[in-house]
């Protein structure tokens, strides 16, 4: 994502990016996209948004399905990135699971000091969620 150029429609002819192929050949190769994305000051990351930007204009995101987990720890729960997320993946074409368009709350507690979520209402929301979106990729086939 850090070596991605900023997105420029102009650039969006061949031959692309080295990045911007590789970023769309690793999405064509997936069966589904799993986004975790940080919230900053209330939006998506900006340099994520680039990412996806670089999505727009390549076909391999049309109709992938696309589900998200965005644990936060502040009181909206990340809610300007969900619907960030939302508005964004509408332009790309991405097929979003809506089951798998969740947000998880994770408190600080819940989170063992290895870095793993030890809170089981956390560990089966997350598992509800991707066993979704894994359904609907194989439905995909
Ligand atoms: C500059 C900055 C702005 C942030 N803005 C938000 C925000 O608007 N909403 C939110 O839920 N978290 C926000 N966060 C927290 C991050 O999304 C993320 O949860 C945090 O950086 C994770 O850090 P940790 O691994 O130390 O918990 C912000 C963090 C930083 C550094």
């Amino acid at each position: 994502m850090g070596a991605l150029p900023h997105f420029n429609p102009d650039d969006d002819t061949d031959p692309l990016p080295a990045e911007v192929v590789r970023l769309r050949t690793l999405i064509a190769s997936a069966d589904a996209l799993l986004i975790c994305t940080p919230e900053y000051a209330g939006d998506l990351p900006g340099s994520f948004k680039n990412l996806l930007d670089w999505t727009v204009g390549g076909v391999e995101i049309s109709d992938k399905p696309v589900g998200w987990v965005n644990a936060s720890v502040a009181p909206t729960g990340a809610a300007g990135a969900h619907a960030a997320l939302r508005t964004v993946l509408g332009y790309t074409g991405a097929r979003i699971v809506d089951p798998a368009a969740v947000h998880i709350p994770v408190p600080r507690d819940a989170i063992a000091p290895s870095g793993t979520i030890t809170d089981p209402a956390s560990r089966a929301a997350l598992t509800g969620a991707i066993t979704t979106l894994l359904s609907a990729a194989r439905a995909h086939h």
